[in-house]
């Protein structure tokens, strides 16, 4: 049988569809690079956001389209799967032959077979407080950067989010298991690990921390960069950051949603956070690593956000001068707190406003961010370029996570280069070999 997978949503849905090719292929699945060609088509879904979930409706229609009446299985994976089962079900136009939400995976082998069969379409999005995969072994693209999830599911139900109800409890993966993997792609070439979890700072596996976790991973030869991604500022302990500031292999980029600037606001998300507590953080951050380089998420337009309070949101980012950002407008998830107790009042129009005065503030700050590292000298890590005639292209990524645009030259992906930047705009740096 012929799969083709396609994955929305975050990097953890990457990870797992990485999981999804191991585990069928096991089976003797081929992958194919064309939906035209498959006998499944498989979509891994997210559910975060509105327009992500009405992708999938329209990805499903334009798949049966397609195929012009050619027979074909459909799958709907991940996070979605969890939400809207009923849904899915009952909108018979819909065509979905089975469903497997985020613990489920080690099933599909199963439900494929089933789906194939004369009886109902079956489904398993059932949440495990246990599954973390770790007995699998991702099945990736060769790459210089690898994702490894270290802990699976969140505990925190911010009121607006949808996760902890799609992706379960938390749960963690032993220390000496996450090695295990990263020696293993070390050995493959990987050059680089990025360790996942919605709220990778809750990391625990017995008597290990994330921090524990993080510097066991930097001591595997052949891996020269380690990234992770995203803490909640709730806990963000200073044994962290004490590892961070003094482990070179750790990269000093840190990711750190703030999702709102104003205290009402942010006592309605449940972030359990205030603005002050927020930068002071960002202060404790920046005294202990000066050249960090900070990012966050905002939402605009929470329920009852008036204009003064988004003010609020605002004067962090002229305050904390991050180097970029990500900006959405709140989108009502079923089944979340926000959802049941706030009604989404917020003006579209009001929301679409907000995030892009958030984008033009933010455009202008990424840029002076940009500029202000003119003619200073970085060490990249070169990965093939993407986009419009990447032959031979190289580009690179700064410790900070900058992306770094190159001359045509001699280069190889996974080479550490020295570079100094000549250049800047809103998106990139440019910059050269440094001679040394
Ligand atoms: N676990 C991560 C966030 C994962 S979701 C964390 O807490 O850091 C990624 C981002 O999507 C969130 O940070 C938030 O900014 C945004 N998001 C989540 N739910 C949303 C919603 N209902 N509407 C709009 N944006 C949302
Ligand atoms: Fe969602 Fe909050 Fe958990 Fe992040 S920490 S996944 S925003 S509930
Ligand atoms: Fe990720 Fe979307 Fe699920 S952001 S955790 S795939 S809802």
């Amino acid at each position: 049988m012929k799969v083709f997978l396609e994955t929305y949503g975050c990097q953890m849905n990457e990870y797992d569809s990485e999981l999804v090719r191991a585990i069928l292929k096991k089976e003797n699945y081929e992958f194919v690079p064309d939906e035209r060609h498959a006998d499944i088509v498989m979509l891994n879904t997210c559910a975060i956001r509105e327009h992500a979930h009405r992708k999938v409706f329209g990805r499903v229609h334009s798949i049966h389209h397609a195929r012009n009446g050619k027979p074909v299985m459909i799958g709907i994976l991940g996070c979605m799967a969890t939400n809207l089962r009923q849904e899915i079900f009952e909108d018979r136009s819909m065509k979905i032959d089975f469903i497997a939400g985020p613990d489920s995976y080690k099933r599909l082998p199963g439900l494929i077979r089933e789906a194939a069969g004369e009886g109902d379409k079956p489904f398993d999005v059932t949440l495990s407080e246990f599954e973390t995969y770790e007995d699998v072994y991702p099945s990736r693209k060769q790459g210089i950067n690898a994702w490894i999830a270290v802990m699976r599911g969140c505990n925190n139900f911010c009121t607006f989010c949808v996760v902890p109800y799609t992706r379960g409890r938390e749960r963690s993966r032993p220390v000496a298991n996450v090695v295990e993997e990263a020696c293993r792609l070390a050995d493959e070439g990987f050059k680089q690990v990025t360790l996942l979890g919605q709220n990778v700072n809750s990391y625990r596996h017995e008597n290990a921390d994330f921090a524990d976790l993080m510097e066991a991973v930097s001591r595997v030869d052949g891996i020269e960069r380690v990234r992770f991604t995203s803490p909640h500022p709730k806990d963000f302990p200073d044994k962290f950051l004490e590892l961070m500031a003094d482990n070179p292999k750790i990269c000093k980029h840190i990711h750190i949603p703030l999702q709102a600037g104003n205290d009402r606001v942010l006592d309605l998300m449940d972030r359990t956070y205030t603005k002050e507590e927020y930068l002071g953080l960002v202060d404790k951050m920046r005294r202990r690593i000066p050249d960090v380089v900070l990012s966050t998420d905002i939402i605009a337009g929470f329920p009852t956000e008036t204009d003064a309070e988004f003010e609020d949101t605002l004067d962090v980012l002229r305050r904390v001068q991050f180097d970029f950002a990500f900006t959405f407008k709140y989108s009502e998830r079923k089944g979340t707190i926000a959802s049941r107790k706030f009604p989404d009042d917020v003006p579209e129009e009001k929301k679409t406003g907000r995030v892009m005065r958030l984008n033009e503030l933010q455009k202008e700050i990424t840029y002076q961010k940009n500029r202000a590292h003119i003619g200073e000298v970085h060490t990249i890590l070169l990965e093939p370029a993407m986009g419009p005639n990447p032959e031979g292209r190289f580009v690179g990524r700064t410790d900070g996570n900058k992306l770094v645009l190159l001359p045509l030259g001699a280069f190889r992906a996974g080479q550490m280069l020295k570079v100094r930047v000549t250049d800047a705009t809103p998106h990139a740096l440019r910059g050269r070999p440094a001679e040394v």
